[in-house]
């Protein structure tokens, strides 16, 4: 499974790219917004940082104006992955981009219906928004392992980025499944190393190990 991370702050990513871990990174109009930084600008920074493919999404949403911001933005890198709401018009401004081999992330995806129409316009990606199904009390886990089942049935191409990711568990979980991406905030990502038992392990280790008054160097 690749990992995404999901966040507009430069220093957050180039801490985890230096990892190894960082195979991609998704940003929205929202985490642009919390950054307080130029749009443009922080996706050609991220550029920088990462190889692995970099979501920037269009503000417009009109078939026209996708189009035009779609591949425009596509002309600050080669790894910029246009971000494209799952609504009609997206969906058209979809087909056209994958009709110029210009890869897509459609995006603000709640139903399985929805991911079937997105793998039909030949999208790259499709980002399921589990923490938002969850939040009003639906399983957004359930939704990952439908369109898991529908994309196999029919041998779509279009990777499923799960997005909207709040707990580790959701990451196992999509891990399970068979998801192709997890688009993880960094604040999980640093959580996923830790474990109570390998902390006290390395203590009993370190501690025997001094105790031996022996060094390896
Ligand atoms: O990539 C989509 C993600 O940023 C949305 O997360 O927590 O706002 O639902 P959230």
């Amino acid at each position: 499974m690749k990992f995404f991370v999901d966040t507009a702050e430069v220093d957050d990513i180039r801490e985890l790219q230096e990892t190894g871990l960082l195979d991609g990174v998704t940003t929205n109009p929202s985490l642009i917004a919390k950054s307080g930084r130029d749009f443009k600008q922080v996706i050609a920074e991220i550029c920088e940082i990462v190889d692995g493919p970099v979501s920037a999404e269009v503000a417009a949403t009109d078939v026209d104006g996708m189009i035009a911001e779609g591949e425009h933005l596509a002309k600050i890198a080669t790894n910029v992955v246009i971000k494209i709401p799952l609504t009609p018009a997206g969906l058209k401004a979809c087909k056209h981009f994958t009709n110029k081999g210009i890869k897509t992330n459609v995006t603000l995806c709640f139903s399985a219906n929805q991911a079937l129409l997105a793998a039909k316009v030949g999208a790259t990606y499709i980002s399921p928004f589990v923490g938002r199904l969850d939040d009003i009390n639906l399983n957004g886990m359930d939704l990952i392992a439908d369109i898991r089942a529908i994309y196999d049935n029919y041998d779509f191409d279009t990777q499923i980025l799960v997005a909207s990711i709040r707990s580790i568990n959701q990451v196992t979980e999509s891990a399970l499944i068979g998801a192709d991406v997890a688009t993880i905030p960094p604040a999980i990502i640093h959580k996923m190393y830790n474990h109570p038992l390998t902390a006290k392990g390395l203590e009993a280790f370190v501690k025997d190990w001094a105790s031996t008054g022996q060094t390896i160097l």
